[in-house]
């Protein structure tokens, strides 16, 4: 009797975790954690606020400067930015053609740039230095050279 009952309370959680399993995985599949929105990665060029890649300086929000920021294999596009120290930075990046990725050595900022989604960032820049943004995935032969800087000032 008992023996019984065990069977079918353990059945029944195998099949609820399995069901916790499942969603989770169909979550993850569809929504990177990093990134958001869809858009379609052959029309980049077209689609604000990446018809405009660059530097630009912002009013009324809660980030002094926005950076807007394609990659492709092997660049990215701004490369070198200048930024005051002090200032709040978003950036707002997204990719061309495969994945790629966007980490600033020395901080906190790192991201995956994946073809179809938005990629975003905020960060004060607090420290004043020449900081080197890698690609740390690999994307290809040129992976190696994909490398850009951010200088604060
Ligand atoms: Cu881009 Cu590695």
């Amino acid at each position: 009797r008992y023996e019984k009952w065990w069977l079918t309370l353990g059945t029944g959680s195998l099949i609820i975790f399995l069901i916790i399993l499942g969603i989770s995985a169909f979550h993850q599949g569809h929504q990177p954690p990093s990134a958001k929105a869809y858009i379609n990665p052959e029309q980049v060029d077209a689609i604000a606020p990446f018809d405009e890649p660059g530097l630009k300086k912002v009013e009324g929000k809660e980030w002094d400067y926005e950076l807007v920021l394609v990659a492709s294999t092997f660049l990215y596009n701004p490369g070198e930015v200048e930024v005051p120290k002090g200032a709040t930075l978003k950036i707002i990046a997204t990719t061309k053609d495969v994945i790629h990725g966007f980490e600033v050595a020395g901080t906190n900022i790192n991201m995956m740039l994946e073809p179809g989604y938005i990629s975003e960032y905020t960060t004060t820049l607090d420290k004043t230095g020449e900081f080197l943004v890698v690609c740390n995935e690999y994307c290809g032969v040129g992976h190696h050279t994909m490398k850009s800087m951010i200088k604060v000032v």
